[in-house]
């Protein structure tokens, strides 16, 4: 079978050039946020609402990529919460039976009073950014943003039995020395904490001096035990140790390279397909959302083309900043 006649029967699974099986698609709802974290973006940046796609035209593109065998979604943004329509879009993918996981990735702020309706719509999982425990330190990473505020996001997922991940980004000099607080949340409850090396994108990404290496957090942490992962394209490798309720993973996007395995796609919210995060390859779906085949075979050759890997170790410029692309 040809590969448009497979994509017209509606087929099970999308292989690429380099054997991958692409299903897990990273949907950006929005550039917009509410807070401009300092590894993310400048303070001056501007975010423009003006090019998101309307949920329809998520929906016209979702509708294709789950042809192609997508399976796996995650709201990103920017943040995804500033979109007044999220629910009607989680809905909107849950009504898809073959996608057997929905996720968001949130900074968590104004996440407690949406939460039951979200998930009421599909929602199943959630990954939060949430770089200190301390007040001051989190307003200051954040510029102005309410832990208060983020806190209240995961005691309200718990009490609604949802999953959550806590995501840290470590920068040298601001919040390296908050891996132990952070790390003891994993130990009280069953919160996964996973540490993520400053990636070369954004402002202070550029600055090596910044980056803190997992391993020097690891090397403090001699109790802590590797785990097998829980999926074969899980970007952190995780730890436990005894009496902790959750693990502590760390994701090294740099020196832990999963490009063999990656299994992601990127929609941007200006409607453009980003095969890797780290390369500025990207295809415009926007000329093709009218015609439902023309799109899904634009969608496919961009899927089957997917870059071998990464270009982080090489001098790699973003042609986005991260909220731009939604990580
Ligand atoms: P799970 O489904 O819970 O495993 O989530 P996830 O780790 O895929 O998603 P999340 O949005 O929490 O991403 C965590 C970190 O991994 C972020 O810093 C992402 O930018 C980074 N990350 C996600 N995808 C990739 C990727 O394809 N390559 C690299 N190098 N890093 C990635
Ligand atoms: N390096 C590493 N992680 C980053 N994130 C945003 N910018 C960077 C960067 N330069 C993280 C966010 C969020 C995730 C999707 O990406 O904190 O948790």
């Amino acid at each position: 079978m040809s590969a448009l006649a497979a994509v017209k029967k509606g087929i099970e699974k999308l292989i690429d050039r380099y054997g991958r099986d692409i299903y897990y698609l990273r949907m950006s709802l929005t550039e917009r946020c509410n807070l401009k974290c300092i590894y993310c973006r400048s303070e001056s940046e501007y975010c423009k609402a003006k090019t998101e796609l309307t949920a329809d035209q998520y929906s016209t593109i979702l509708n294709g990529l789950v042809s192609l065998g997508i399976r796996k979604v995650r709201v990103t943004g920017g943040e995804p919460l500033v979109r007044k329509d999220l629910e009607r879009i989680i809905s909107d993918i849950a009504s898809h039976e073959e996608i057997r996981e929905i996720c968001m990735t949130t900074n968590g702020i104004g996440l407690s009073e949406r939460l039951p309706e979200l998930k009421q719509a599909g929602l199943q999982r959630l990954n939060i950014s949430m770089d200190t425990l301390d007040p001051d330190l989190y307003r200051k990473m954040t510029r102005g943003g309410d832990l208060a505020a983020v806190l209240k996001g995961i005691e309200m997922a718990q009490s609604l039995e949802m999953p959550v991940k806590i995501n840290a980004v470590v920068v040298r000099g601001k919040n390296d020395q908050e891996a132990e607080r952070l790390i003891s949340l994993a130990k009280e409850s069953a919160i996964d904490i996973r540490f993520i090396e400053l990636m070369p994108m954004g402002v202070l990404g550029e600055d090596k001096n910044a980056r803190v290496r997992n391993e020097e957090i690891l090397r403090r942490h001699p109790e802590l035990r590797p785990l097998p992962p829980a999926y074969p394209s899980q970007p952190s490798m995780d730890y436990t140790a005894d009496g902790f309720k959750g693990k502590v993973g760390f994701i090294s996007p740099v020196s832990h390279k999963f490009c063999n395995v990656c299994n992601r796609v990127r929609l941007t919210s200006d409607g453009k397909l980003r095969m890797c995060l780290a390369n500025n390859y990207e295809t415009d779906l926007m000329p093709h959302l009218q015609s439902g085949e023309e799109l899904l075979q634009v969608m496919q050759a961009a899927m089957f083309n997917k870059p071998e890997c990464h270009t982080f170790e090489e001098a790699f410029h973003t042609s986005r900043t991260m909220n731009q692309i939604g990580g």
